[in-house]
């Protein structure tokens, strides 16, 4: 009897969550409302034959239990049931299968005027290529990515050079147009995913996949890794914003083409000298960082990591937040940099100073750090200088304060909470594995007793 009372309640109590549970489908924001027919066509199904098998159990329970002397009956067949019950089922399954079928037939079929963009996976990052004038996106080859070119694109193919490159997870696309979305992964399998959008497809490394859609809302929404990817896979997330035709124009227009980003040069550092007199009231004349003045080392930092930062504080994903002091003293600081050239031209000042390790102010336990370092290797490096292809800059040898302070900033959301700064949402997720100050100092002073630079990395010293 308790068991009987037990499935009934499980039959209420299943129904009862289903209507009241906070966790439905989001918004459908495509033209894929099929797919959210195929999804409620298995709920009814599935969802009839849970509560009908279960009651029928209870039924059973309570109408059969156990009577003295109550015999139970022998009987193998019952060809009239057998008939029933094989011709329910098959109704069942034909009710779930086929509307699947017809979805699948539409979603393997991109229609003809379907415009293309790519879309690239790697371990933990989403970039994007769109067709520049001509409508058409160049070749690319894994054995092409160069730090300057990161997607591998072809510069022998005159229909690349006009590609736009996004190299950020973030991504914009028009409304009410279909698109046709190429796919492609640097290193493992990948599974791009925009919830809104229903439909998702696996990126394969060697392949270029696809999925198609119109998008038919205005917004932005998520985009997902749903293939499980690495230890970062949680944190593969990327952002993409469905607008208006020429809203999304303007916002393209901005994207630097492949030729472009192939023509940026090194910048002049003699130039640069006259500009970074700014700098160094807090970051040191050499560049060698400042404690005092709370301006970290800046000499030995990778190019692309320099000029990333500076591209943060004049976007606005860092030196906005309202708790972020000295963030906020370093943004009015870069609005000198006017543009573009003048950046490089300070990054390439600050890379020709001459990198000299910074004193370590910080202590723990090493031991301990180690192992929490094991968490940060995959993107950072065994040796901690850093890598481009995992867009993590380095650590060893630079201001080992400003590290604490930073991965405290990650923790409370001080820097890494900007909607649009997806580099630094990764190394708020991340951040979160280092539980109190402690851990923090401990991870920090191990990364203190790595070699630094020009070091062979032995596998003690990893
Ligand atoms: Cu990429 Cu999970």
């Amino acid at each position: 009897m308790a068991l009987a009372i037990v499935l009934i309640i499980l039959i209420i109590g299943s129904v009862a969550f289903h209507v009241w549970s906070p966790w439905y489908l989001t918004e459908l924001a495509s033209n894929w409302d099929t797919i959210d027919y195929t999804i409620d066509i298995t709920f009814w199904v599935t969802g009839f034959v849970f509560v009908a098998v279960n009651a029928f159990m209870a039924w059973a329970v309570i109408r059969y239990r156990y009577k003295k002397d109550r015999r139970a009956d022998y009987e193998p067949e019952n060809k009239k049931l057998e008939w029933w019950l094989t011709g329910l089922t098959t109704v069942g399954v034909v009710a779930m299968l086929a509307p699947g079928l017809f979805v699948w037939g539409e979603f393997v079929q991109v229609p003809e005027d379907a415009w293309e963009m790519e879309v690239v996976g790697q371990q933990w990052h989403w970039t994007y290529r769109f067709p520049g004038e001509d409508g058409k996106l160049g070749t690319s080859k894994v054995t092409l990515i160069t730090e300057e070119n990161p997607l591998g694109v072809n510069p022998d193919d005159p229909n690349g050079l006009d590609d736009k490159i996004i190299y950020d997870p973030v991504v914009h696309i028009p409304r009410g147009r279909p698109m046709k979305a190429l796919l492609r992964a640097k290193d493992v399998l990948h599974n791009f995913t925009v919830p809104q959008f229903r439909v998702k497809m696996d990126l394969v490394p060697g392949l270029v996949s696809y999925v198609w859609l119109t998008p038919e809302k205005n917004g932005t929404y998520d985009i997902l890794c749903e293939e499980l990817c690495g230890v970062g896979h949680y944190t593969m997330r990327g952002r993409i914003t469905v607008q208006d035709q020429a809203d999304f124009d303007a916002w393209l227009a901005k994207q630097p083409t492949f030729a472009e980003t192939q023509a940026r040069g090194h910048g002049d550092p003699v130039a640069g000298q006259t500009a970074y007199a700014v700098c160094a009231a807090c970051h040191g004349m050499q560049g060698e960082g400042n404690p005092m003045m709370n301006g970290p080392k800046l000499t030995g930092q990778s190019t692309w990591y320099l000029r990333r930062q500076i591209d943060a504080y004049k976007r606005g994903h860092r030196g906005t937040h309202p708790d972020d002091v000295y963030g906020r003293q370093m943004a009015p600081m870069v609005a000198t940099l006017v543009n573009q050239q003048a950046v490089d031209n300070v990054v390439a000042y600050i890379r020709s100073l001459p990198d000299v390790p910074a004193q370590p102010t910080v202590t723990g336990d090493l031991e301990h750090g180690e192992e929490l370092y094991e968490g940060c290797v995959l993107c950072h490096g065994a040796d901690g200088m850093g890598k481009h292809a995992t867009n993590a800059p380095r650590y060893v040898g630079m201001s080992d304060w400003y590290l604490v302070r930073q991965l405290k900033n990650f923790q409370t959301g001080v820097r890494g909470s900007h909607p649009e700064d997806k580099y630094g949402e990764q190394m708020g997720f991340m951040s979160k594995q280092l539980y109190g100050d402690e851990s923090i100092n401990d991870v920090v002073a191990y990364i203190n007793s790595l070699p630094g630079p020009g070091a062979a990395v032995t596998t003690a010293a990893r």
